[in-house]
């Protein structure tokens, strides 16, 4: 019998890079993108098209995007008129737009309120669609707590969930924005939102602050869940969520996934080599479980 697949978004090279205290050169970057194709991720989010004055680690995305291999299915981050008009200009055509349940943080991360970012994306998707724009994924941060505003009701989830499926987004993706969540939350918020919305317009972008995200990956499963983000090695954050840890890794996510029965298309040793390549680069350790169990393998066998 074949397995169920889910799919995983790597997003490294976008949520991976945009923290980091260095900004990793173009040529860097495409390296690590390289090895993350040749290691079967079909999904990357490969930058932002967004203020360099605020994500000065990902003020190349003009001159990256052109480059990209080929193969995968590339998006990127798009937060006002001047991103989305740098990203048509390099032929995007799969965005995310990124709001959250919690105006506290929009107003410190994009500068306005969810009421006022949720008019914006309208306006950016239609003017998208318009310019042949094939996909756009809408991103509800602080899904379940807020670095400013505290714990956070899946009312407020689902109600900034309606709004960017009312104006066209082909999926949303619930982050756990500081990687606070638990299974038992992740429950709560699932079991609502998917008695609303199909679970396959529905992904999930669990932060690992706390070492719960893949507990809640195994949560997010048994709701129908089978779209994940992650990124390779672990890295991530962002400037506006204080205290966020990195992203769930997808070293640990696949691993996780193929042993409990699913198919994802990844090989975990070419992911490895992706995100040691790019943790030597940052000049950070391992942080990776899944890595740091096949490092020790290696050096069991060696000794
Ligand atoms: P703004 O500064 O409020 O915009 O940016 P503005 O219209 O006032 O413009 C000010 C200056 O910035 C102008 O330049 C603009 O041209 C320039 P000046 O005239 O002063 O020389 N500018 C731009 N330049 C190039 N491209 C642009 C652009 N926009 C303005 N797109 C904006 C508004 C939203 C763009 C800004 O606040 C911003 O860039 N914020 C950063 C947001 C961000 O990337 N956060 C991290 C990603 S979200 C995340 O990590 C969470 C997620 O992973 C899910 C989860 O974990 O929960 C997705
Ligand atoms: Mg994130």
């Amino acid at each position: 019998m074949s397995k169920e697949r889910v799919a995983i978004i790597e997003v490294g090279p976008r949520d991976g890079l945009q923290n980091e205290p260095i900004t990793v050169p173009t040529e860097v970057k495409l390296a690590f993108i390289k090895h993350l194709v040749d290691a079967g991720l079909k999904e990357i989010e490969a930058t932002s098209f967004v203020s360099p004055k605020q994500i000065p680690q990902l003020a190349d995305a003009d001159a990256l995007w052109p480059q990209l291999p080929v193969g995968p299915a590339y998006s990127a981050l798009v937060a006002n008129e001047k991103g989305l008009e740098r990203a048509l200009a390099v032929g995007v055509k799969r965005i995310a737009v990124f709001t959250a349940a919690s105006s506290p943080f929009t107003e410190r991360n994009i500068g306005m309120t969810i009421d006022e970012s949720l008019v914006r994306f309208r306006s950016i998707i239609s003017q998208f669609r318009a310019n042949g724009g094939q996909f756009v994924r809408g991103y509800i941060s602080t899904a379940f707590e807020c670095p400013y505003a505290g714990k956070i009701e899946p009312k407020s989830v689902i109600r900034v969930a309606s709004e960017l499926f009312s104006m066209g987004v082909d999926e949303i993706s619930l982050g756990d924005t500081i990687g606070t969540a638990v299974p038992v939350e992740t429950k709560a918020l699932l079991r609502d939102i998917t008695g609303q919305f199909h679970p396959s317009k529905i992904a999930c972008h669990f932060h690992d602050t706390n070492g719960t995200a893949i507990a809640n990956v195994s949560e997010s499963l048994n709701f129908g869940i089978r779209r994940f983000d992650s990124s390779a090695a672990g890295l991530g954050g962002c400037p506006y969520a204080p205290g966020a840890g990195g992203n769930l890794a997808s070293d640990d996510l696949v691993y996780f996934l193929e042993r409990s029965g699913f198919e994802t298309g990844v090989n975990q040793s070419a992911l490895a080599q992706a995100s040691l390549q790019l943790l030597s680069v940052l000049e950070k350790s391992v942080a990776a479980h899944a890595q740091l169990s096949a490092l020790s393998r290696v050096s069991k066998t060696q000794s």
